[in-house]
């Protein structure tokens, strides 16, 4: 019997089996770098805690599970998760990315660019037309975030996953933003998944945490490879706090997603507030693709307010809310995308996509709607 989503977060695909150690109802800690074997030749079954670990392992498989994906890596944290996906590529691969991608992949991507030859080209995924334009016979892959980071640009993954038939490509999205609660990008088409599991996934804001999520024996087979000989494996500690944030994923993005809802259309009414990014509102012009491949609309929304002056005027004045980096856990975060997350971002590329310095991310958490509405209200005069 295949359970419930909301069930398989508490209980993993193991909901039947209560065979922990003692009883134990929490996965224990495997707090151990190497296993005893029990003869030569013989193993229990883990070996060394880089290639693989019991606690790893049950968050690996429901991560798997929500996901749909065929094995998943738990990693240090999203970076190493997207370092990962990028040892499927050799020195002359091309990939094609959404334009307004989180600026820690950027800079990686650029990186790759310099020294593995490697390249990128960066459009609107938005638009498949475009997407086909930029095909070349080195293009092995077309890599989404969807919405996107900050814009809140939306990609129709049915008809990325077309094009990649038709040109023989990997579809990766990075579903941070969304979760598998909201999307499950293998269901689209994906071929590999990526998430800062820092995110949703803990929920928590306090541990560093990245997946890959793989649909195939073949991509598990060359994944588990890269993963064990670079080391960029989870803690048994993290590991357990992250399946730990995950027992409440549903209830959490549940409360996250119509505070969000009601906060974005708050600001939509605000004369300080000059434009509102946020999937769930109708105008939003992603608003039917991301209803047609999302179960919601998630609980990141970008506005611009009137210069400069007034975006540095209202991160000084949030109380409630942390004006800080990240997002995706319980607290309200405010960040300033020019500065940080896009930093390293070009200044003529920040220009052309409009992460300019009136421009803000709020990561909305799960506090009551009226405190945060009224933080909003009182840094915006
Ligand atoms: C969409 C997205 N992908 C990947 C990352 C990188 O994750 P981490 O900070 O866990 O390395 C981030 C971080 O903000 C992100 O927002």
């Amino acid at each position: 019997m295949t359970y419930h989503f909301e069930t398989r977060c508490i209980h993993g695909d193991r909901c039947l089996d209560k065979d922990h150690p003692y009883g134990a109802v929490s996965t224990p800690i495997f707090q151990t770098a190497t296993f005893i074997h029990p003869g030569p030749g013989q193993s229990t079954g883990y070996d060394y805690t880089r290639v693989n670990n019991p606690t790893r392992d049950e968050l690996e498989k429901t991560v798997s599970s929500l996901e749909h994906a065929y094995d998943t890596m738990a990693c240090t944290n999203g970076m190493a998760a997207i370092g990962l996906c990028l040892e499927f590529f050799f020195p002359g691969d091309h990939i094609i990315c959404t334009e307004d991608l989180y600026g820690g992949s950027v800079r990686m991507f650029d990186n790759a660019k310099k020294q593995r030859g490697l390249s990128f080209t960066y459009v609107d995924t938005a638009d498949e037309a475009l997407v086909e334009q930029q095909i070349t016979e080195h293009t092995k892959a077309i890599y989404i975030e969807t919405p996107s980071n900050p814009t809140m640009r939306v990609t129709d993954l049915r008809a990325m996953r077309r094009l990649a038939d038709r040109y023989g490509l990997y579809l990766i999205v990075d579903n941070t933003f969304l979760t598998p609660y909201l999307q499950k990008p293998i269901d689209l088409g994906a071929d590999m998944v990526i998430h800062s599991g820092t995110k949703y996934l803990g929920g928590h804001n306090d541990t560093l945490a990245g997946f890959l999520c793989v649909k195939t024996p073949e991509l598990s087979e060359t994944a588990r490879f890269y993963f064990k000989t670079n080391g960029c494996c989870l803690s048994p500690f993290d590991s357990f706090l992250i399946l730990r944030g995950i027992k409440t994923l549903p209830v959490r993005m549940d409360r996250q997603q119509s505070n969000a809802q009601k906060i974005a259309q708050w600001l939509k009414e605000q004369e300080k507030v000059e434009q509102v990014y946020y999937t769930g509102l109708p105008e939003h012009p992603g608003y039917e693709i991301n209803k047609a491949q999302a179960r919601g609309a998630g609980a990141m929304i970008s506005f611009r307010v009137k210069d400069a002056q007034a975006a540095k005027c209202t991160l000084e004045k949030v109380q409630l809310i942390s004006f800080a980096e990240s997002l995706g856990g319980v607290e309200t975060l405010l960040t300033y995308p020019t500065m940080q997350t896009h930093g390293d971002v070009p200044a003529e590329v920040k220009e052309r996509l409009g992460i300019t310095d009136d421009f803000l991310r709020l990561s909305v958490g799960i506090e009551d709607v009226d405190d945060l509405i009224a933080d909003l209200a009182q840094a915006l005069e």
